[in-house]
């Protein structure tokens, strides 16, 4: 039915999670990461072998049978870090470390939660869709993409993946400056809740997603689910760039960081292994936005509908609810780190001098963009 691209399209889970040869493994402050680097010492992602030629001959293959642009979200359209570059070049010189580092043990901490991916369940792709899907994204999904994405994200066998990336990263540059203990007590103050989930917990917060859902009813719930995290997690993804940039040239400061710039040098691999996955998530999102999708009663519902209603969602989300929070939990990570000093005040003044984020008369902090919106 439709013209086919004469690239290989469809890959065995085993291709998927392929690795090119190396030469050297990636060891960073003594832990064996995934990736490496080849014969002329470029570093190499994980599982890249196929999976980059496949998306590749995936995203070709849409546009042959589609003609559509592939799904774009432009990084300007993000806040810029808090506290950024020169905010915390300026904590580090006054001797207030904490807030860097407690935002590298978030981001760590972030990173591992991309492991679940594999647990997600999904429906069957077939099913959903009134046009083929044989040789696309859509169908790789459950067959090795959320599997190697999963790897990437949280190490696989021996190999440490971007969460314990990232702790390495913070270690090398604050050498090794908190504990467990201090991790676990950050995280419950950010809201993040670690424990393992029962049976009966993980049904009713799927009845509470379910009297949310943004879809028709007719709509599988499970496929509107995978959907929405998906759209969730590429919007993390692409601002994440945001967060690499301000790593890299916080970790790159030779003078206020240890480890001559290997941490910094770290994320930068951890930057070029997330390019697959903002790729492959384009791409799949840009193939269900392209189909018409089969409702349970066989009605059918046009995709850039049903994808533009989470997108929204999703976007909303993210933009105003969690940075919002964001904000005013690192603005009390900063208050906590200066607790006790006569200077804490003038330091406040002088750091949010240096960026964008504005406090209120209550205290809390906004983004002036945000003001308006509100206003
Ligand atoms: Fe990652
Ligand atoms: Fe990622």
């Amino acid at each position: 039915m439709f013209a086919i691209t004469t690239l290989q399209t469809e890959f065995s889970e085993t291709e998927l999670l392929a690795d090119h040869d190396i030469v050297e493994p990636l060891v960073a402050g003594g832990v064996r990461c995934h990736g490496g680097f080849d014969d002329c010492g470029q570093y190499v992602s994980p599982r890249t072998k196929n999976r980059w030629p496949a998306i590749d001959a995936w995203e070709q293959q849409r546009v042959e049978q589609f003609s559509t642009p592939i799904i774009d979200v432009p990084l300007e359209t993000w806040p810029e870090n808090f506290p950024n570059v020169e905010q915390s070049k300026f904590l580090l010189r006054h001797g207030a470390p904490e807030p860097t580092i407690s935002a590298l043990t978030r981001i760590g901490t972030v990173e591992g939660f991309g492991g679940m991916l594999r647990h997600l369940p999904v429906p069957d792709f077939r099913h959903c869709f009134e046009e083929d899907i044989r040789g696309t994204a859509i169908a790789h999904i459950d067959h090795g993409l959320f599997e190697a994405h999963a790897r990437d994200e949280s190490g696989f066998g021996d190999l440490a993946g971007h969460d314990r990336m990232w702790f390495v990263a913070r270690d090398i540059a604050f050498e090794h400056p908190v504990t467990d203990d201090q991790t676990a007590r950050m995280l419950v103050r950010m809201g993040i809740d670690l424990t393992p989930k029962s049976a009966a917990q993980l049904a009713e917060l799927r009845q509470a997603a379910e009297a949310q859902r943004v879809l028709p009813d007719d709509i599988d719930f499970t496929l509107e689910m995978v959907v929405g995290r998906m759209i969730g997690l590429l919007l993390i993804e692409i601002s994440a760039f945001h967060g690499f940039r301000w790593a890299e040239a916080v970790l790159g400061d030779t003078e206020l960081v240890a480890g001559d710039g290997s941490a910094a040098r770290l994320v930068s691999y951890i930057r070029s292994d997330e390019t697959p996955h903002v790729a492959w998530l384009r791409t799949a999102l840009s193939e269900m936005r392209d189909r018409t999708w089969v409702g349970i009663s066989g009605r059918r519902h046009p995709g850039l509908e049903m994808v533009s209603l989470l997108w929204e969602r999703a976007l909303s989300d993210s933009l105003l609810l969690r940075r919002k929070e964001n904000i005013n939990f690192i603005m009390r990570e900063v208050e906590d780190a200066l607790a006790g000093r006569g200077d804490a005040d003038d330091i406040v003044e002088e750091l949010l001098s240096l960026g964008s984020v504005v406090r209120l008369g209550d205290g809390t902090v906004v983004d002036p963009v945000d003001t308006s919106a509100v206003g």
